[in-house]
């Protein structure tokens, strides 16, 4: 892919003197959906899958982007000088939002840049297409720039960027599974003070098979700033007569006692996913490290209800998926992955179950839907490098 990137970036800036190419994974949360902005605990993986990028200073302010995903859009130019937050869909707004977040927070950019990219996440799949970007594109300014920004701190600026420059509220997982992704580990993060540690994914005798329902979503769009409004709502309502920061604060028994200072039957039921999922995460964490993989599988399939019921994120596409996933003998576990509202399922299924599971899933969505769901199986792989 190096030298595909590199070629093309030639053809499209002249020449390729000076340039480096990078990349940045997608990622995939195993467990903990909803729970990041919640204070409580996500479980998710960088994947082999991501962005690649090709880079180079240049001597005046000019910012050139060229995407090889979006061809016919040609080259986007901008200025250093030109940088407004705005909520417009344009894919240039997730680079240019870093390059503001990285002037906002005090980096010195002395020159702008010409960057070509080329991702292989399928767009608005749920994978994070867009916060591989955000952090790719501050690697290659750390990187060309000599800043020496820590990984940690990519994901915190990607997260700063996509809430300030982009409008869209997200928490802090995707930045973070993507910056902080180590071969072959799930990241346990504890998104109230961001204290984590890697678990070894070893999945003897099975594979992580994603879904993808190819029903598109965009976060600004969504509901997903209503759903976390409503949490914020719910948690006032509870702090009211209780002392605690987060709803991730809270576990199932507390969260059942004090549930009804939720005034609105909805609200409260948000409330829950995120209290249970939190849980939910924790002891999933736990019975993958005592190796019990069928419990980390039921667990995934109860987040899955959770979602449907009580946060109704999941919808007739992912609802499909997961369903008839379920039927399947093999299936250790299922369940939607991401922001939901489409996007994609993730699923751990044993290998002699994989083919099969391609095709009785792929014909049942298919029947009842009217187009095609894709289907990736799936390695977890490290966070951003240079190539
Ligand atoms: C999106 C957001 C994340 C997280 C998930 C839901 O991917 O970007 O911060 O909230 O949805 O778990």
């Amino acid at each position: 892919m190096k030298d595909i990137v590199i070629k093309k970036f030639a053809e499209v800036f002249g020449d390729a003197d000076g340039a480096e190419a990078f990349f940045a994974p997608g990622r995939v949360n195993l467990i903990g959906e909803h729970t990041d902005y919640n204070g409580g605990h996500v479980f998710p993986c960088a994947l082999t899958i991501g962005t690649y990028a090709v880079a180079r200073k240049r001597e005046d302010r000019k910012l050139r982007f060229f995407s090889m995903n979006f061809e016919h859009l040609g080259i986007i130019e901008s200025g250093l000088d030109d940088l407004k937050p705005s909520k417009e869909a344009g894919w240039t707004n997730y680079p240019k939002g870093v390059i503001w977040a990285f002037l906002e927070k005090g980096y010195e950019i002395r020159c702008g840049f010409d960057i070509l990219l080329n991702g292989n996440i399928p767009n608005g799949s749920g994978l994070s297409s867009s916060a591989s970007v955000e952090v790719v594109t501050g690697y290659i300014l750390s990187e060309l720039l000599g800043l020496n920004v820590p990984d940690q701190e990519l994901a915190i600026i990607g997260q700063f960027s996509e809430n300030n420059f982009n409008g869209v509220n997200c928490g802090i997982m995707d930045q973070f599974a993507i910056a902080m992704g180590k071969k072959d580990n799930a990241i346990f993060l504890d998104t109230s003070d961001l204290s984590f540690e890697y678990a070894p994914i070893k999945l003897e005798g099975a594979k992580i098979v994603i879904s993808c329902s190819n029903k598109k979503r965009g976060l600004g769009d969504s509901k997903y700033n209503e759903r976390r409004a409503e949490c914020e709502e719910a948690l006032k309502e509870i702090q009211a007569g209780m002392g605690i920061n987060t709803l991730g604060d809270l576990n199932e028994e507390q969260f059942d006692k004090v549930q009804m200072a939720i005034k609105d039957e909805d609200r409260r039921k948000r409330a829950r996913h995120a209290v249970y999922e939190n849980q939910r995460t924790i002891k999933a964490v736990s019975a993958l490290k005592n190796n019990d993989i069928e419990l980390f599988g039921k667990l995934m399939n109860e987040s899955h209800v959770s979602l449907r019921d009580d946060y109704e994120v999941t919808g007739l596409e992912l609802d499909t998926l997961v369903e008839e996933a379920w039927k399947i003998d093999g299936v250790i576990g299922s369940r939607m992955t991401g922001a939901g509202f489409g996007g994609c399922t993730v699923s751990i299924v044993k290998d002699e179950a994989v083919d099969l599971f391609i095709d009785k899933v792929g014909k049942a969505y298919k029947d009842k839907i009217g187009y095609n769901a894709d289907f990736y199986v799936v390695e977890i792989g490290p966070g951003p490098c240079r190539l």
